[in-house]
C-alpha cells in the first residue's frame, strides 16, 4: 500500500480507502461477521482509512464499523470518517448527531466528521453547522472536519465560518466515467492542499469488468435505478471497460485496479474509497494502488473515457 496525507494535517492515510455503504439494506452486507472479515482483511493490505456515514443502514454500518475496530483491537490503526446528514444540521441536531455517532462507532472521537450533502430542503445557514463543527473539535468530539458534495463556491462559504480550524477534505463523486469532478473541485483541492475523496471509484460496479451489455442484471440493490447501467449509457461504458482490461492485460491487473490506479494517477490529492462486499473485492482494491501505468496507457484510457457522454434523461 502506499500512503498520502489527510490534507494539510500531517495523519498518513492509505491512497486507497475503504467505503462501508456495503454494510447497509442498500448493498446487502447485512451479516456482522461478513463486514469484519471485510475490516480485517482491508488492515492487512495496509488501508487505515474507513469511510461511513450516519444514513448507511441508518446507522448500522457505523454500528458495524465500530464492533469491528473494537473486536479486532484496531481502532488506533484506522482513521474513521463519518457523515452527518444534510437533514441534520441545525446546531442542536449537529450536536445530537455527533453523539449518536460516537456511541455507534464506540469511540470519543470521530477522525473526520464530514457534512454530508448541503443542506436542501431546510434553510439552515452555512455559519450555523460550520461553527458547531468547530465547537465539537473544540471540545475534542471531532478532530478534523469535511465537506462532501459540496460545489467550490460553498466550500469557500463554509471555511470562511471557521476561525480556528480548516476543512480538510472533500468528498464526491469520481470515477473513470463521471468525471465532472475534474472540471472545478479537483483543482480547487490541489490548489487548497485538501485531500479529494473519491466515491463511487468504480462507478458502483461498471468498471469491474463483470458486467457486459449482454449480461447486465436487473439489480435489485441501490443500483436498480442508477443511470450509469441504463443500456443505453452502459454501452458506451462497457468500450472503456474494454481498454481498461487491455491495458490491466499488460501489468497482470484487473479491469477494477486500472480504473482506481488511473484516478489516482493524474491528481496528487485524489483517494478513492471503493466499497468491498468480501475480502476478495477489498484485496483486489488495495492493489489498484502501490504501482502505476504508463503515461500512454493512462492517454489511452482518457480518450476512451473522454468520449462517454453519460444522460440521465432517461424517461
Ligand atoms: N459522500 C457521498 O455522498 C457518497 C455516496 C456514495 C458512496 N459514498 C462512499 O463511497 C464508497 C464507495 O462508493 P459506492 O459503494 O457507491 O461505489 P463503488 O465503490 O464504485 O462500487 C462498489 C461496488 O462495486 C463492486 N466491487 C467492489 N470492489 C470490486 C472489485 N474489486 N471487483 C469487482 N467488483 C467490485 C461491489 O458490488 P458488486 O460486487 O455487487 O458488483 C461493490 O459493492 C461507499 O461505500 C461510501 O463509503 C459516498
Amino acid at each position: 500500500m502506499e500512503y498520502t496525507f489527510l490534507g494539510n494535517t500531517g495523519e498518513k492515510i492509505s491512497r486507497i480507502g475503504l467505503g462501508a455503504w456495503q454494510f447497509s439494506e442498500s448493498w446487502g452486507v447485512t451479516d456482522y461477521e461478513a463486514a469484519k472479515k471485510v475490516i480485517q482483511e482491508a488492515s492487512s493490505q495496509g488501508i487505515n482509512l474507513i469511510d461511513t456515514a450516519e444514513v448507511y443502514g441508518r446507522g448500522m454500518s457505523e454500528e458495524f464499523v465500530g464492533k469491528a475496530l473494537k473486536e479486532l483491537g484496531l481502532r488506533e490503526s484506522f482513521l474513521i470518517a463519518s457523515k452527518i446528514p444534510g437533514d441534520f444540521l441545525a446546531e442542536h441536531d449537529v450536536y445530537r448527531a455527533v453523539e449518536r455517532s460516537l456511541k455507534r462507532l464506540q469511540v470519543d472521537s470521530v477522525d473526520l466528521m464530514q457534512v454530508h450533502w448541503p443542506p436542501c430542503w431546510h434553510n439552515i445557514p452555512t455559519c450555523e453547522y460550520m461553527r458547531a463543527l468547530e465547537k465539537l473539535v473544540h471540545m475534542g468530539k471531532i478532530r478534523y472536519i469535511g465537506l462532501s458534495n459540496f460545489p467550490p463556491v460553498l466550500i469557500d462559504e463554509a471555511r470562511y465560518c471557521l476561525s480556528t480550524e480548516d476543512v480538510v477534505s472533500i468528498q464526491v463523486r469520481y470515477n473513470v466515467i463521471e468525471r465532472d469532478a475534474e472540471k472545478e473541485i479537483i483543482p480547487y483541492a490541489e490548489r487548497e492542499g485538501l485531500t479529494l475523496l473519491a466515491w463511487s471509484p468504480l462507478a458502483k460496479g461498471a468498471v469491474s469488468g463483470k458486467y457486459t451489455p449482454e449480461n447486465l442484471p436487473k439489480f435489485q440493490d441501490v443500483r436498480s435505478g442508477e443511470a450509469i447501467f441504463h443500456p443505453e449509457n452502459f454501452v458506451q461504458v462497457y468500450k472503456v471497460v474494454e481498454v481498461l482490461a487491455d491495458v490491466g492485460n499488460k501489468y497482470g491487473k484487473t479491469p477494477a485496479q486500472v480504473a482506481l490506479n488511473w484516478l489516482i494517477t493524474a491528481s496528487p490529492v485524489v483517494v478513492p474509497i471503493p466499497g468491498a462486499k468480501n475480502e476478495e473485492q477489498v484485496r483486489s482494491n488495495a492493489g489498484g494502488a502501490g504501482w502505476r501505468m504508463s503515461y500512454e496507457d493512462w492517454l489511452k484510457i482518457e480518450e476512451a473515457s473522454s468520449k462517454v457522454r453519460i444522460t440521465r434523461v432517461l424517461w
